[in-house]
């Protein structure tokens, strides 16, 4: 097994296992034969090895066929979330090149923090099949059934002034709507400040923890869910009308571990563009993505509580609105709710 235990049910990924790349080339080839000479020479392993390694992945339950003429073909994938999957979809260079996975955890956020502290690189992800207590915003739970959403927390040591970290939530939610719009075929669009619905119903939600100094973010915990095969049903009644998955809209499951992998990609290039060029191309790229502009909305903000008409978000990422007495209001921090039902 390429997987190196850290303590009872967690895994951490090892650099290069040729088990890992072998899957990922085996999934590559589309359902395509793949030669045992070729992965041989391209793993520079034995042939022999490359047969156990084959048997090993048969024994977790992935459908491998072989023929002495054509080679490997992988007829059937897992969806797990399990580090050889993740590799195996993941295009990016940096993000979720350093996987820790979880059977179970409280909250892949709350983990992924106490790596952080302990001096986890940039890029580092924490996924779960599960939490036992899932955060949201503004002290909610996440509802986080095993082996259906994506939790999963990435940990950023960006260079950024401290001012700019709430914009990583705008540009986490630009990557989520981009990532499920192609296999959605509802309407995905994203809500000020951290979800992302589908069909009007929050299918995503986003939670950024930060720790800074005065004047530089010491790391970031960028911290995602995403309801991605759960049935209708399977909601809690409070949240049944609310929330939706991929596969309810889409009405077929999907590979949790391709989903997050091309949310990954995306983040990684809006994330370096950022970098380069500050925040302008996501906030552009966010109002796109975001139907709010003219929605009558209640908002809750600390103390203050406003209903008015959305205007959209300034360049710092602040909600705008126009309040029933007509005044422009600008909120850093809050909670909307739409006073009409969100359009499909
Ligand atoms: C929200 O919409 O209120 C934010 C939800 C964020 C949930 C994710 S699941 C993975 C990560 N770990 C947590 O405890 N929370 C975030």
């Amino acid at each position: 097994m390429a997987y190196r235990p850290l303590r009872k049910g967690a895994y951490v990924v090892m650099e290069s296992s040729a088990r890992q790349h072998m899957l990922s080339r085996l999934k590559r080839a589309g359902g395509g034969w793949v030669s045992g000479g070729d992965l041989s020479r391209e793993l520079r392993i034995s042939r022999t090895a490359v047969w156990k390694h084959v048997c090993s992945l048969r024994s977790e339950g992935y459908v491998i066929e072989s023929s002495t003429r054509k080679g490997y073909l992988l007829r059937e994938s897992l969806d797990r979330l399990v580090p050889s999957e993740i590799e195996a979809s993941l295009r990016t260079a940096r993000l979720g090149r350093r996987v820790v996975c979880e059977r179970e955890v409280d909250s892949t956020n709350r983990l992924a923090r106490d790596l952080a502290i302990a001096g986890a690189a940039e890029g580092t992800i924490v996924v779960a099949e599960s939490q036992t207590a899932g955060r949201g915003r503004m002290g909610r739970r996440w509802f986080s059934p095993a082996g259906e959403g994506i939790y999963l927390s990435l940990v950023l040591r960006p260079r950024f002034q401290p001012a700019e970290a709430p914009k990583t939530t705008l540009l986490a939610g630009v990557a989520l709507a981009e990532a499920l719009s192609p296999i959605v075929p509802t309407r995905v669009r994203i809500k000020w400040p951290n979800d992302v619905l589908a069909g009007g119903r929050k299918i995503a939600g986003i939670l950024v923890e930060a720790a800074a100094e005065i004047d530089a973010i010491d790391y970031l915990i960028i911290g995602v869910g995403i309801n991605v095969n759960t049935p209708r049903r399977r909601f809690p009644a409070e949240l049944r009308d609310r929330a939706t998955s991929i596969a309810a809209e889409a009405g077929r499951p999907v590979s949790r571990a391709e989903v997050l992998a091309d949310f990954l990609g995306r983040f990684e290039r809006l994330y370096d563009r950022a970098a380069r060029e500050g925040f302008g191309p996501v906030i552009r790229r966010w109002r796109e993505l975001s139907d709010m502009a003219g929605r009558r909305v209640r908002v809750r903000s600390f103390d203050r509580r406003l209903e008015g008409t959305i205007l959209g978000i300034d360049d710092d990422g602040a909600l705008l609105m126009t309040a029933t007495d007509g005044a422009v209001e600008r909120v850093m921090a809050g909670d909307v709710e739409y006073m009409e039902e969100a359009k499909g």
